[in-house]
């Protein structure tokens, strides 16, 4: 059966984004220095040739172990879930061909049409709630795996719907001081995860968690 995965990129105090960093200040990434907070979180992503290649930032780039962690991540997802503030940015920001090649289920409550992207994504809007996007994800996924992309708010869901197998955690050294934080919202009984593995690199620490 597919399994179903988290892969985030975490500030070392605890964020998945930074204050500021909202649709309404979306080009004024000097708002409360959002820009550059999201630009080193995710520094450590962009500098892999396979995401360098998928996001068309131009050739070269890193082709070591990591870069081989974010090739799998992709070639392993066979469906993604996403929430619609998540969702809000990437129409802003993603390429034309959106990088996920998957059928997407964005948990929301507005009622749109599906948005099909060149390359193979299909964005489809959801609106009955996490357990109906995990079904239809988990249909669509075949043998591949269910990524649920983000943002914090349908990770929390998902957590507390005590369905997620694995979590993968960048934890990146930089501090953010607020912003959207990953673990709060989680009811009792919290999920237990063991520890798998963990690849130390000097921009990031790949920390792989698996439920018990
Ligand atoms: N660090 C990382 O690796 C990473 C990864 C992914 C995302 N992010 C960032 O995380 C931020 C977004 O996270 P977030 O926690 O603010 O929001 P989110 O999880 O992306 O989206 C939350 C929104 O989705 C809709 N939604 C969620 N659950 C729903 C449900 N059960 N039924 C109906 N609608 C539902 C609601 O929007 P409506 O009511 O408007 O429909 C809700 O406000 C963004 O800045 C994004 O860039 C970071």
């Amino acid at each position: 059966m597919s399994k179903v995965f988290v892969n985030i990129s975490l500030s070392l105090d605890g964020y998945m984004a930074p204050e500021g960093m909202d649709l309404a200040h979306f080009s004024d990434p000097g708002y409360k220095n959002w820009g550059a907070k999201w630009g080193a979180l995710m520094a450590w992503a962009l500098k892999q040739q396979y995401l360098r290649d998928k996001l068309k930032l131009g050739p070269g780039g890193e082709t070591g172990p990591v870069n081989e962690m974010v090739r799998h991540i992709f070639e392993r997802t066979g469906a993604h879930i996403m929430g619609k503030r998540m969702f809000d940015g990437g129409e802003r920001g993603w390429p034309e061909e959106a990088p996920f090649y998957t059928p997407v289920y964005v948990l929301t409550h507005e009622k749109r049409e599906p948005w099909v992207r060149p390359g193979g994504t299909t964005f489809y809007f959801i609106n009955d709630g996490p357990e109906r996007a995990l079904e239809l994800a988990r249909a669509s996924a075949g043998s591949r795996d269910i990524r649920i992309s983000g943002g914090a708010d349908v990770i929390q869901q998902y957590l507390n719907l005590g369905v997620v197998d694995e979590l993968e955690i960048a934890l990146v050294p930089v501090l953010f001081g607020g912003g959207r934080r990953l673990f709060e919202n989680l009811r009792e009984p919290v999920p237990k995860f063991r520890i798998d593995k963990i690849l130390d690199t000097p921009d990031a620490t790949h920390l792989h968690y698996v439920r018990q």
